[in-house]
């Protein structure tokens, strides 16, 4: 038996310059999906998957992230006073009581590579999942992307990175994998290269943003120098573990929207829009009716 993860790292310390001036004083985070922000979609692929302890590792000008997965009395009972439950139950109940939030803060933008080395002392000797609020994936018929690969997981004690087809043209946004496949979805990583040109790309293969990592990866993050953007790359210190360990790469079931980019954030707001229980079906009906 491998030991189970428990906790999850939410590197959400950056500065979210593509989305400037929205996010000169929020968080790209806290950017909304229709409804609800990007970290709380996150979290709860998190809790979906059995994560107990939610580690944010934050910045500055983030106030509002603690803030959203804190309780908010004058709130909550100003809708308890007027009888708005819906509303009641959309703030107080998308974290279980048994999950336990935790904050930590990273004083320098160092990288992501340094944004998930921040929460050694909260992690400890364990596996532990990494999630990426700016991916927004939707795995509709299942548990959830991070579900998928915990599972993966208590089959192989490896550590294992969530990876997609990506076009050729965008490999300079992703860490590319080399793989040799194992399964249809699981293939073992051989190479990883952090936003290389395509014609250096040795292969399609991106890794978004859901890792589970053992360990072992801290010892890594010590020792990684400056990479790629002049940043302490995740991809480096995994690309240094996997000399001395197995990781997996795992193509999710799901569909995944770059919400680190306005493109893929439109694209995610039109498909949770026409998804969404109360407004979907006008929607679709106002998208129908609007000639292009
Ligand atoms: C990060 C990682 C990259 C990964 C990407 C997924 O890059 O460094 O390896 O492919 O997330 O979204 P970022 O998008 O933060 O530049």
């Amino acid at each position: 038996m491998f030991r189970a993860i428990r906790k999850a790292v939410f590197p959400v310390a950056g500065l979210g310059t593509r989305f400037l001036p929205a996010t000169k004083a929020n968080p790209k985070e806290m950017l909304p999906v229709v409804d609800k922000p990007l970290v709380q979609y996150a979290a709860e692929e998190a809790v979906r998957a059995g994560i107990e302890v939610l580690v944010f590792v934050t910045g500055r000008n983030k106030r509002s992230i603690p803030d959203h997965f804190d309780k908010a009395y004058e709130l909550e009972s100003e809708l308890k006073a007027k009888g708005k439950h819906v509303q009641l139950s959309a703030v107080r109940d998308f974290i279980p009581s048994h999950v336990t939030p935790i904050y930590i803060r990273q004083t320098e933008a160092l990288g992501l590579g340094h944004a998930v080395l921040c929460a050694e002392p909260v992690i400890g000797d364990e596996p532990f999942a990494v999630i990426l609020a700016d991916d927004l994936i939707d795995d509709a018929e299942g548990n959830g992307c991070l579900s998928q690969m915990v599972e993966q997981y208590e089959a192989s004690g490896a550590s294992i990175l969530g990876v997609q087809r990506v076009p050729k043209e965008h490999t300079d946004r992703y860490g590319i994998v080399n793989a040799a496949a194992l399964s249809s979805r699981v293939s073992r990583v051989q190479g990883l290269i952090e936003k290389p040109r395509p014609q250096q790309a040795p292969s399609n293969l991106g890794v978004v943003g859901r890792y589970v990592l053992n360990p072992g990866i801290f010892r890594k993050l010590r020792q990684t120098a400056t990479g790629a953007g002049g940043e302490i790359q995740l991809t480096d210190a995994i690309a240094a573990l996997m000399q001395e360990e197995t990781v997996l790469a795992y193509e999710f079931r799901g569909t995944r929207y770059d919400c680190g980019d306005k493109l893929g954030y439109l694209q995610a707001q039109v498909e949770f829009g026409l998804k969404h229980p109360e407004l979907g079906a006008d929607f679709r009906e106002y998208l129908l009716g609007r000639a292009l």
